[in-house]
């Protein structure tokens, strides 16, 4: 394949092509020790993540098939045991990482799935599925029993979480031909989780953290969210959710009164705190839509009341902590829950400090997106502690303080990465907290969610955002809220075999063989033996081997560009891998216009590439004259597919 340096070679005979490194200035986002750091701690949080799930992960052996539990910490604290809420924010991680390429994760999210179709049925303290009340149980021991102690139950963010976790996959199922799994399997589960919001979200829970019974910022904005998408989906899979179109815009409703009018309060509830908390920087993330540009009624990430809530979040942690000081008053700190916090003294968490970064990461997407920043009063002050001279307006990208403020933004984003980086551990292990005086790592080791929290932190520095949701056919909000709640509908699911493995694409709607290239599956058959429920379950899973099937080495990788040149400008590819020249332009790879014609601007390149390899390119156009010019942008970043059978893959992509 030819490579620029032959290209250049053979048909150009310019002397003084200047063709160096990516130059800053044509490559707006520097390299920082940060994301050097999160794409390798990304490597690193996958594998923890996957060792904390039973029944193979290593620190999770004695867990059953797809428990994921939040830590392997037994003892002090005792985290060995699985959380509705934690396990979906996880599972939604990877579907996001499947949906990007790594298709080996597939069993991992069946093995989920089977695990949770019989976990809605384990008749709990907070009650039994019969009536849905069961689904609010916050934890499980890990061999899928209730746990039967004191806790601060119910929660009822877990049954929105697994719902919006469980419409990814679905809608994955459904776009890749897999329609049958996605009616049979994937909706009876989500149906009785979106039951359950629609039955209960105008009761008190306890929130995310555990301790606070009322209503929570984190747990109306995940139900919103899950109920819009859940009403889409139902459709999608010949259905109908009418109590998600009657509860929906109530629940956004209420959401409007958690804001404060500076800040977003964190709970309805007799608890003598400030209500600043990472629950709603966290609400914020978790509902971020990359079509919903900076809407204020769903608190988008960018929207001015998530930024005026970030500066007053971060601000509030400035002075607490022993290791934030002597930190700049505009620049990152680590954070923690919230500034009142005593369990175990109150401490920085990396999920905290993370999804601080990640909030910005999204803001920077969406602006870059609507190529425009609006500065307001409520988001001024979150502005000018950044850019001095930010003032109320609007700043077309085209203008200098855009840039100004996008680079300022883009730099503190990057310093919550940094300290993150600071207090983990040099083998990137991550636990819950580190020690607000000395930086060490409390609490918790191997913090499952902290992983997940990296994962999502490093896709969205790389504008890899997730699925849209609805948000912008549901940002209405009715002009008087009003108490409401339908009795919602459950039953017991029983699942039908799965294919031994999924080939993205490939099946048509009405099969239920395996994909291509696939082997003999073995089948494994997983009775419900919980506790006295009242229901059973039978969940029945084929899972796939690799005997009869290899994975290759190397995958022919198709990338499709979109790029509109004109005569004698041509199209390269470049990377941070030695097949695409690691990063030395001269050694980029050429595409071919072979299939351009002037109203499909197709460049394109087929190349052999690892399986399995993560890497990050851009795209270029050497003009004529020799001069290049790089995509602006963020780095690309893709990952070579690593599955049995699987030996070619295409990514669209268009020059940005
Ligand atoms: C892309 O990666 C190169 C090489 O690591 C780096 O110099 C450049 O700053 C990066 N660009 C962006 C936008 O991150
Ligand atoms: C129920 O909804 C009403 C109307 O939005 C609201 O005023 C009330 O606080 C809610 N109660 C709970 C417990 O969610
Ligand atoms: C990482 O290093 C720490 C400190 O040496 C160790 O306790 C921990 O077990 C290591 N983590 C893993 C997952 O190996």
């Amino acid at each position: 394949m030819a490579s620029l340096r032959s290209w250049l070679l053979s048909a150009l005979t310019v002397a003084n092509v200047a063709l160096a490194a990516p130059q800053p200035k044509l490559a707006p986002r520097a390299t920082t020790t940060a994301s050097a750091w999160l794409v390798s701690e990304s490597a690193i949080s996958l594998e923890r993540i996957l060792s904390n799930i039973g029944a193979t992960g290593q620190y999770a052996l004695s867990a059953d098939s797809g428990i994921i539990i939040a830590s392997p910490s037994t003892d002090n604290p005792d985290y060995y045991y699985t959380w509705t809420r934690d396990s979906a924010l996880v599972i939604k991680t990877l579907v996001e990482l499947l949906r990007n390429g790594e298709t080996s994760l597939q069993s991992t999210i069946i093995d989920y799935i089977n695990a949770q179709a019989f976990l809605q049925t384990v008749s709990n303290p907070s009650g039994s599925l019969s009536d849905g009340t069961g689904l609010g149980e916050p934890h499980f021991n890990v061999d899928e029993t209730a746990f039967t102690g004191a806790w601060g139950r119910p929660q009822r963010d877990g049954p929105a979480l697994r719902a919006t976790a469980l419409i990814d996959f679905g809608n994955w199922l459904l776009s890749n031909g897999y329609e049958s799994y996605a009616v049979e399997n994937i909706w009876p589960i989500v149906r009785n989780d979106l039951s359950y919001v629609a039955e209960y979200w105008n009761q008190t829970g306890y929130d995310l953290w555990e301790e606070v019974d009322g209503s929570s910022f984190f747990t109306i904005a995940v139900q919103h969210r899950a109920l819009v998408e859940g009403n889409t989906f139902a459709t999608a899979v010949g259905s109908s959710c009418s109590y998600c179109e009657s509860q929906a815009p109530q629940i956004l409703c209420f959401l409007q009164s958690f804001w404060t009018g500076s800040y977003i309060l964190a709970n309805f509830a007799n608890n003598g705190r400030t209500g600043i908390d990472a629950n709603s920087v966290l609400g914020s993330i978790h509902t971020f839509d990359p079509n919903a540009a900076c809407d204020d009624t769903t608190f988008q990430p960018c929207s001015s009341r998530a930024l005026a809530n970030h500066k007053v979040y971060t601000d509030a942690f400035r002075s607490i902590y022993t290791i934030n000081d002597g930190i700049a008053s505009n620049a990152a700190v680590n954070t923690g829950r919230y500034p009142e916090d005593t369990y175990y003294n109150g401490n920085p968490w990396f999920l905290a400090t993370l999804a601080a970064a990640e909030q910005l990461y999204d803001a920077l997407y969406t602006w870059n997106k609507i190529g425009s920043i609006t500065v307001d009063s409520t988001s001024l002050a979150f502005f000018q502690q950044l850019y001095s001279s930010a003032a109320v307006g609007t700043y077309a990208s085209s203008s200098a303080g855009y840039s100004a403020i996008v680079d300022a933004v883009q730099t503190y984003a990057d310093g919550f990465v940094t300290l993150v980086e600071t207090h983990a551990m040099t083998n990137g292990s991550l636990s819950e907290q580190y020690d607000r005086n000395l930086g060490t790592e409390l609490s918790a080791r191997d913090l499952t969610w902290s992983y997940a929290a990296a994962l999502t932190a490093n896709m969205r520095r790389n504008a890899v955002v997730p699925q849209p949701w609805g948000e912008t056919a549901a940002s209405s909000v009715p002009p008087v809220c009003s108490s409401t709640s339908v009795v919602g509908s459950y039953s017991t699911v029983t699942l039908s075999s799965w294919p031994s493995t999924f080939t993205a694409g490939t099946a048509s709607s009405s099969t239920t063989s395996t994909g291509t290239g696939t082997g003999t599956g073995t089948s494994t058959t997983t009775t419900g033996t919980g506790c006295a429920a009242a229901t059973t379950v039978t969940v029945t899973t084929t899972v796939t081997t690799t005997s009869a099937c290899t994975t290759p080495t190397a995958v022919a990788v198709t990338f499709d560009a979109i790029v509109t040149t004109t005569y004698g400008e041509n199209v390269f590819l470049s990377g941070s891998i030695a097949a695409l020249g690691s990063w030395d332009t001269s050694d980029a790879i050429a595409l071919s216009a072979a299939d351009y014609t002037s109203t499909d601007n197709l460049w394109f390149a087929t190349i052999d590439l690892p399986a399995g390899t993560t890497f990050e390119y851009k795209y270029l156009i050497v003009e004529s004259s020799g001069t290049i010019v790089w995509e602006t942008g963020d780095n690309r970043s893709y990952t070579v597919p690593s599955a049995c059978g699987v030996s070619t893959a295409t990514e669209d992509d268009t020059w940005q």
